[in-house]
């Protein structure tokens, strides 16, 4: 919405809010263990996580199949002066024993990835076995309700249906994700995989429902997850985390 701050288009800004938690969460276990953090990235694509991460000190593996995606977090590393901070290696969950050797992580980052992989919940057993005893996954999974709301609101009823009870959460064949998450099926999932303290919280609540015409400024998206965080919040209201379009999900190994 207008506001007079200068315009700032979408996608042309500052890191994300998931992406500045992980930078939280990276530091408080680097404080704790008085050490920059051997970090995991499954999945990490071209370095969304990865490159802030390695910035800040941290030294992270990228672990994903595609060559494209790995070839553009090695140029991005080359750009930030980090490249002695950041390995893509070509794999996927079934590779991380072969290429940790052994090595234990202290953070593990699954973004936007568990929608992908064959068996989540073996990918998971394969992070929580990469992770030392204590370590902290940082997880974010697109949630089901969320596009049941969408489609709903755009008048796709039958799609809305199709997404409420597909054992997938995909609203059709042409649904460009293979899986969605609801919030209790996701935390069974990370406890039989050996997680504990595990926190999910909603993100994107609001704002993946208003059209994007009207979002064009840093005051437009700082107010909507204010509300975000306002909604859940208040008392009775939690629940209203399952409505995140994403799901993030922090999580310690037992
Ligand atoms: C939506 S992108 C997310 C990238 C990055 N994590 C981010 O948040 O920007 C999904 C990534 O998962 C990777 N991927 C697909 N199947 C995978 C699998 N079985 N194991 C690990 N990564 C996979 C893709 O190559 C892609 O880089």
């Amino acid at each position: 919405m207008p506001d007079d701050q200068p315009r700032q288009r979408r996608g042309a800004a500052r890191p994300s809010a998931v992406v500045s938690a992980v930078g939280r969460i990276a530091d408080e276990c680097g404080t704790r263990l008085g050490r920059p953090l051997e970090v995991l990235d499954l999945g990490g694509g071209t370095g969304g996580v990865a490159v802030p991460l390695a910035e800040a000190g941290h030294r992270v593996t990228v672990v994903d199949p595609s060559p494209d995606a790995l070839a553009s977090l090695a140029r991005r590393a080359r750009e930030a002066g980090i490249v002695d901070r950041v390995i893509g290696v070509q794999g996927d969950g079934d590779s991380l024993d072969g290429i940790l050797a052994g090595r234990h992580v202290d953070l593990a980052c699954c973004h936007g990835t568990l929608e992908f992989v064959d068996d989540p919940a073996a990918t998971l057993r394969a992070i929580a076995q990469a992770l030392g005893q204590g370590g902290v996954l940082s997880l974010l999974v697109s949630g089901r309700l969320a596009v049941v709301f969408a489609k709903a609101i755009a008048g796709e009823f039958a799609q809305a249906r199709a997404a409420l009870v597909d054992p997938s959460g995909r609203w059709g064949s042409t649904d460009p994700l293979p899986r969605r998450f609801d919030v209790e099926q996701l935390e069974t999932l990370l406890a039989d995989a050996g997680f504990t303290d595990v926190v999910v919280r909603g993100t994107n609540i609001l704002g993946h429902l208003v059209p994007a015409s009207l979002i064009d400024s840093e005051a437009d998206r700082a107010a909507l997850a204010e509300l975000d965080d306002l909604l859940v919040s208040g008392p009775g209201r939690e629940f209203l985390r399952t409505l995140g379009n994403a799901l993030h999900v922090v999580a310690r190994r037992d």
